[in-house]
This record gives structure tokens, C-alpha cells and sequence, in this order.
């Protein structure tokens, strides 16, 4: 079959891959119809190389048509249209069970002192292949793949596998009281979405981003947008005005890593880019190598009192934080990958209840398989009013 591999920094290639097939009596093996393309995607792309191994097949936010099953399956049965969540979990083990599918005991990497396994995501995650291909493997086939029903076009469901999970747990972490202010860092899909429910729950929501053409979607749904070139330095003194001097009630990172306006740590990103391996993951394991530029802002940003949720991922492990200004103002912070069955229930019925989220009209471009290193590229660069990618294989 063909997929999307990774090769190397900024080097992604469609190459021939041996097919998927059942291996495990509960394995389902899924037709791709759709694939998106994801700002986690992108950190691996350019930071996180050295967990990564030449021809790994990328994506977790797959759908498509059950192909085969194995024989202990009876949950889905081929034919059956299905959403495949970017975390792989069992379903069944403690964790699962209080709804911490993230974090799944049956899949939790204990090599690497991480949480559960995900679809196309590093040796840290497993090294599983993932979605950007014609086919997918995907094991716990009674409890893992959700199923979904005819009707609407792929785009209506697709986001399951990660962005509507991830903004709705983004916002429910953010703990913005009733009528309160939540204001969304970065406009990417995730901050985007999460701008969405936001409104959707009845908050005012504020914004920040630096690309045109993001704040202008946000801003074209009442979003109260702020443009970082414009308030490099005034940004705080802003926002606190605009939120009755003190600051919105939640704020949400949906930046992550890879921020703009942290020079120096982009600085140690890159140099470490070009250490053999060994020496990349040395540095990595035992240093700083965060972009904190929007965390720093969430921590100035939120009110006394207030929570910051961070939904944007981050990797280094003694990243420096400020202490004093968090114990002092009495911030609450959650954060984590997102539990993505947790939410199904709760968005579901947003989806077949009309659209009130705007899904069907969420992604910017639609590509052959064949195209995604094109793709990568331009949604890396932001270039052509690239937003959300999907790739149809
Ligand atoms: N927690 C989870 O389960 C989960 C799931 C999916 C994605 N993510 C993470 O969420 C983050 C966002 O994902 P995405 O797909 O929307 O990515 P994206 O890269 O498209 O979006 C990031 C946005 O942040 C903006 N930005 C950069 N620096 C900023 C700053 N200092 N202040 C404000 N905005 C800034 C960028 O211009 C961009 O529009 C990524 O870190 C991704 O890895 C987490
Ligand atoms: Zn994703
Ligand atoms: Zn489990």
C-alpha cells in the first residue's frame, strides 16, 4: 500500500509499504478514506527527529471502512464506517475505566516512562504505524474504532479522532466558570475548535495568533482576536483592560512546543537538530527544549485565581517555569493528551444534530495521499491559507 513515511527532518516521503494485517484475534484492518494532517504532526516533522526512524508511517487522525476483522470481533463488521481516536487504548484496564484513555495501562510505554500508545507518533508512543496510508491496523477492534454513521461527507466525523476530542477536554480543563472569559492561545485547528466550543457553551472568548488569515476566521465568528506582531509588547496590559482589569478567567495553550517568540530556545532546538541521534535524545531527555513563549503568556495572561489548560504538547523534561509568579497569583493548571473516547459521547450529538460546531467546512485543503509532502510543507510554513489538511487516500 502506499503511506506518508517519515525520512528525516522537513523530509516526508509516499512511498510502497508492505499491507496491515490481522495479527491479534481482535484486530480490524480499515480502508483510509480520509487523513488529517495535525500541528502535532509538525513536531515531528521539524523537533522531535531523534525519536523518530527512517520510513516510520505518520498520522493519527484517520477514517474510513472496515476492511476485515479478526475473529473475536464483533463490535464492527466490514462495511462498517469508522473513526479510528489517536490514542490506542484498550478500553478495559483501571484507566480506561475512569475515562484516562491517554494514559491507558495496557498500552502505557514503560521503556519510556510514557502514557498510552498512539497511532504514528515516535518510539515514545509505541512506534505504530499510522493513518496516512491506504490502510490501517487497529487492535482492540471491539472497543477502539467508533463507529459512525452514512450520510454526512467524511469531514463531519473525522475530527473525532483528535481535534474535537482535544479542544473539548482543552475547555472543560480550562474550568471557565458559567458566563465567564477563556481566552484561546494560538488559532491553529485545536484553538480554533476550542474558540468554537467556547462559544458553543455560552463564554466570551478572546484569542491570540500572528497569522492573518487565522485571526481573520476566528474574528469572523465573534471571536475578540489579538494579533501577537501587533502587541509584542502591550499584550498583557490589553487583555487585562478588555477583561475588567484583571485578566480572562481560563486561558488555553494551544501552541505548544514550537512557539513564535522564544529565539533562544528555538536556538537550542535546532542546534541539537544537527548532534548525531544519541546525543539529540541525551538533550532532550535532560533539558529544556520548549518554545515556553505561550505559556509564559497563558501565566501572565490568566487572572488571579484563574486556570490555564494546556492542550499544546510539550517535550522537554526541566523546562523553567515561574514559580512565584504561579504560586502567587493561585493558578490551577491541567493539561495532557486528550482522552479522546472520554468525549465522543458528549460531542456526538453535535454531530448528527446539525453542525453546530461547523465541521463539514473546518478544513482548508483536500489532497491525494500523494501530495502530503507538499502539504506538510505549506501547513508548516502556514503558506496558501493552509489551516487543516486532509488526505485522501
Ligand atoms: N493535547 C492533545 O491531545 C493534542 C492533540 C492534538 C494537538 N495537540 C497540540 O496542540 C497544539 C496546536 O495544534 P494545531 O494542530 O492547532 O497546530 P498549529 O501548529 O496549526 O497551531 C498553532 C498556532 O499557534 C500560533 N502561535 C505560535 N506561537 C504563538 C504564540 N506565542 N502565541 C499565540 N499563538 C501562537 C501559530 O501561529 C499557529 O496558528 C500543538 O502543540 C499540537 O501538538 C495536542
Ligand atoms: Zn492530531
Ligand atoms: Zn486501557
Amino acid at each position: 500500500m502506499k503511506a506518508v513515511t517519515w525520512q528525516g527532518k522537513r523530509d516526508v516521503r509516499v512511498e510502497e509499504v508492505p499491507d496491515p494485517g490481522i495479527r491479534k484475534p481482535d484486530d480490524v484492518i480499515v480502508r483510509i478514506t480520509s487523513s488529517a494532517v495535525c500541528g502535532s504532526d509538525l513536531h515531528l516533522y521539524e523537533v522531535m527527529t531523534p525519536y523518530l526512524n527512517e520510513g516510520n508511517v505518520l498520522g493519527h487522525e484517520p477514517m474510513g471502512v472496515v476492511e476485515e476483522v479478526g475473529p473475536e470481533v464483533n463490535a464492527v463488521a466490514p462495511g462498517d464506517r469508522v473513526v479510528v481516536p489517536f490514542n490506542i487504548c484498550c478500553g478495559s484496564c483501571w484507566m480506561c475505566s475512569q475515562g484516562l484513555y491517554s494514559q491507558c495501562e495496557t498500552t502505557q510505554q514503560h521503556e519510556h516512562g510514557t502514557g498510552a500508545a498512539l497511532f504514528g507518533y515516535t518510539e515514545l508512543y509505541g512506534e505504530v504505524p499510522g493513518g496516512q496510508a491506504e490502510y490501517l491496523r487497529v487492535p482492540f477492534g471491539n472497543t477502539l474504532p467508533i463507529k459512525v454513521p452514512e450520510g454526512p461527507a467524511d469531514d463531519r466525523f473525522l475530527f473525532l479522532s483528535d481535534v474535537l476530542p482535544t479542544a473539548w477536554q482543552g475547555v472543560e480543563y480550562a474550568a471557565v466558570p458559567d458566563g465567564g472569559t477563556l481566552l484561546v492561545l494560538g488559532l491553529g485547528p485545536i484553538g480554533e475548535m476550542a474558540t468554537r466550543i467556547g462559544q458553543h457553551r455560552g463564554y466570551r472568548v478572546l484569542a491570540v495568533d500572528l497569522v492573518p488569515d487565522r485571526l481573520e476566521r476566528a474574528r469572523s465568528h465573534g471571536v475578540e482576536v489579538y494579533d501577537l506582531q501587533e502587541h509584542e509588547d502591550d499584550l498583557v496590559e490589553v487583555v487585562r483592560e478588555a477583561t475588567g482589569g484583571r485578566g480572562p478567567d481560563s486561558v488555553l495553550d494551544a501552541v505548544g512546543m514550537e512557539a513564535h517568540g522564544a529565539p533562544v530556545a528555538k536556538a537550542v532546538q535546532q542546534a541539537a537538530g544537527f548532534l548525531p541521534s544519541v546525543l539529540q535524545r541525551k538533550v532532550m531527555d535532560n533539558a529544556s527544549m520548549d518554545r515556553l513563549h505561550a505559556l509564559y503568556l497563558a501565566i501572565e495572561l490568566v487572572r488571579r485565581g484563574g486556570t490555564i489548560s494546556v492542550s499544546g504538547v510539550y517535550g522537554g523534561t526541566s523546562d523553567p517555569l515561574p514559580m512565584r509568579v504561579l504560586f502567587d497569583k493561585q493558578v490551577q493548571i491541567r493539561m495532557g493528551q486528550a482522552n479522546v473516547l472520554r468525549w465522543v459521547p458528549e460531542i456526538m450529538p453535535l454531530l448528527l444534530d446539525g453542525d453546530p460546531l461547523g465541521t463539514d467546512a473546518f478544513a482548508s485543503h483536500r489532497v491525494p495521499l500523494d501530495q502530503a509532502p507538499d502539504a506538510y510543507e505549506k501547513f508548516q510554513k502556514k503558506e496558501d491559507g493552509y489551516f487543516k489538511v486532509v488526505l485522501q487516500p
